[in-house]
């Protein structure tokens, strides 16, 4: 996701908009710009790099503007650079764009049919150049921008000028954010209700489908049948608070931002009932050549690959290992004929996972790579990459670029099964939608249910150790729920294959011990129950976090194994945050942490 500003009003818009793009920026940093209409038209002023790199070239060309729009993006299409950084001009169209045109190719190839011809290698260009024949054609703002946003499948917000409409905006929105704003000097949209805050609290979400039109009296909506004044609201968010959306922590944001998350890592790949990677350059043979993977990744990435190769294995029957990237280039495991690297990283520039990758290259290995920072080392660097779109993660301890992690495994594990003919059609379109639907639909559950975890997480507060045990998926899960517990709250967890406990581990339960047991998996609760009363009765207090009926329980959502997996990491997800939230630790940046470790 990235971050959209507009201003027109009486006064000059260009410090306005520079200020909302400096909030707006945790939306998106890789580039900036902002385009402005003066005396010589409307100007562009853009480049790849942060909000300070845009405001030096302001400062190289000072302006002074009524009517502006500004972007900081988070690249999908097209590398961070100054030609791909928005806004975006054809024709007489200047705008900014927030989402993904999923059919810009074919809209593309359409429009270069007829003489057009891409400047930049973004989706958005496309977009503007779509609004700006329609408006050749019509000549009206608002029938250019209904029949061009009628043509483009996926998400979108815009800010728009046209260059012979002087001192308006337009906006229009699906799937993406956009919000107007009144004050006493002009009119304003944003991204959030972040960038407002600084000028106006007065704000009007503007709904899918209604084109708003900003002048600096005066601002319309229209529905397509009517036009009409925004009903206006008042926000109750402070500046401050705005930043986090309203959510006291980014780390909380996120976890309320998996629903979303999940749904833009998967609907592009989705389009029809079958996953689909060709937008990704990612072709059935492809999957079809692989005897063997080798997951390579570090943290939660690892722990997410784990759960991955459960999938892999078990949908498309390919053996999968699963390494730790800084142990994998020192003792490198053997690769037979047909062995496929698939390296896990939210930021793509995690070096020990970079050292992996090149080490797997240097061994002639086909490298894909799964990245959430688009355009990053990784990315970059690897044979094939799928990306999580999951838009920045700021909280040091990641929940939505996991939960985006195991969404994209699932959906490699459904379409490999599918190429190599291991899952039948309908086998492939009933876990296909169980991933779309059920899983988000199981988080957003689990998240109404924040003030019941709340309370288990009063048993864990003041524990020095708390074990977290599970079998086969529970397990891969349990070690990722210990991780986030350790890393915000810096209470000892370890995670324990439930079976493994009685191997020795359990001589550290006394009375008291919390053990938090996950059981979403029907087949193996049973023998996980077995594991719970061993702990029990060495006085342990078992917290479970289970599909099965059970009091003293955290109960999941049991519809599918993927509704029930993502239900439960929600669960653990939480019961970190309200535990390290009740020892008053610091949970957006932990200490002695960084978000992206850059050095091996
Ligand atoms: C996760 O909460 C941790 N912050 C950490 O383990 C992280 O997953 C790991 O450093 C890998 O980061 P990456 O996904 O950006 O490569
Ligand atoms: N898809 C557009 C691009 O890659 C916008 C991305 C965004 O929302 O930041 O430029």
């Amino acid at each position: 996701m990235c971050g959209i500003i507009g201003y027109t009003g009486r006064e000059n818009g260009i410090p306005k908009i520079v200020r909302g793009l400096s909030v707006l920026e945790y939306r998106g940093y890789d580039s900036a710009g902002i385009a402005a209409r003066t005396e010589s038209g409307t100007e562009i002023i853009k480049c790849r790099g942060r909000i300070g790199t845009l405001c030096e070239r302001l400062a190289e060309t000072p302006i002074s503007s009524q009517t502006a729009i500004g972007h900081t993006r988070w690249a999908t299409h097209g590398v961070p650079s100054d030609v791909n950084a928005h806004p975006h001009r054809a024709g007489r169209v200047t705008l900014v764009h927030n989402g993904i045109i999923e059919n810009y190719s074919e809209l593309c190839e359409e429009l270069s049919g007829r003489g057009w011809r891409a400047v930049s290698e973004t989706d958005t260009e496309v977009a503007a150049a779509l609004i700006a024949e329609e408006y050749e054609r019509t000549d009206s703002p608002l029938i250019s921008i209904r029949n061009a946003c009628s043509r483009m499948v996926g998400s979108y917000a815009f800010a728009i000028i046209f260059e012979d409409v002087q001192g308006v905006i337009f906006a229009v929105r699906r799937g993406s954010p956009l919000l107007i704003g009144r004050s006493t000097d002009g009119s304003y949209l944003a991204s959030d209700m972040t960038a407002l805050l600084p000028f106006t609290r007065q704000y009007y979400p503007l709904a899918e489908g209604e084109i708003a039109c900003l002048s600096a009296d005066e601002i319309e909506i229209n529905n397509g049948a009517i036009s009409h004044s925004p009903t206006w609201q008042v926000s109750a968010l402070t500046a401050e608070s705005a930043q986090k959306g309203g959510y006291s922590h980014f780390m909380l944001k996120e976890i309320f931002e998996q629903p979303e998350a999940l749904r833009k890592v998967l609907s592009p790949r989705l389009r029809t009932p079958l996953p689909d990677f060709s937008g990704d350059s990612i072709e059935p043979d492809f999957w079809r050549g692989i005897t063997s993977f080798q997951i390579v990744a570090c943290g939660s990435a690892t722990h997410a690959g784990m759960v991955g190769a459960h999938f892999i294995e078990r949908y498309a029957r390919i053996p999968v290992t699963v390494h730790t990237a800084s142990e994998y280039r020192y003792s490198p495991p053997l690769a037979a004929e047909g062995t496929a690297v698939l390296l896990i990283s939210q930021s793509g520039e995690t070096a020990d996972t970079l050292a992996a990758l090149r080490y797997a290259r240097s061994q002639g290995l086909p490298t894909l790579a799964i990245v959430n920072a688009v355009e990053t080392s990784i990315a970059r660097e690897a044979d094939r990459r799928i990306y999580t779109y999951a838009g920045p993660e700021i909280a040091v301890a990641t929940t939505k670029g996991y939960a985006t992690q195991v969404a994209a495994l699932a959906l490699i594990a459904i379409a490999a099964g599918l190429a190599r003919g291991a899952l039948s059609a309908s086998a492939g379109e009933t876990l296909s939608n169980s991933l779309l639907h059920s899983a988000p639909d199981a988080i957003t559950e689990m998240l109404t249910r924040r003030g019941e975890i709340a309370s288990f997480a009063q048993r864990l507060k003041s524990h020095a150790h708390v074990f977290f045990i599970g079998r086969g998926l529970d397990y891969s899960l349990a070690l990722e729920a210990a991780l986030k517990l350790k890393e915000i709250s810096y209470i000892h967890a370890e995670a324990y294959a439930a079976g493994e406990l009685k191997h020795g581990t359990i001589s550290l339960i006394e009375q008291g011990t919390p053990v938090a047991a996950i059981t979403t998996l029907p087949a193996l609760s049973a023998k996980t129950e077995s594991n719970i009363r061993e702990v029990a009765s060495r006085g342990a207090d078992v917290i479970r976090i289970s599909a099965d009926e059970s009091e003293n329980a955290i109960r999941v959502a049991n519809g599918s194994e993927f509704a029930a997996f993502f239900s439960a990491m929600t669960a653990c997800q939480l019961l970190a945050f309200e535990t390290a939230l009740a020892r008053g630790c610091d949970i957006d940046k932990p200490r002695n942490l960084a978000k992206s470790v850059t050095v091996e």
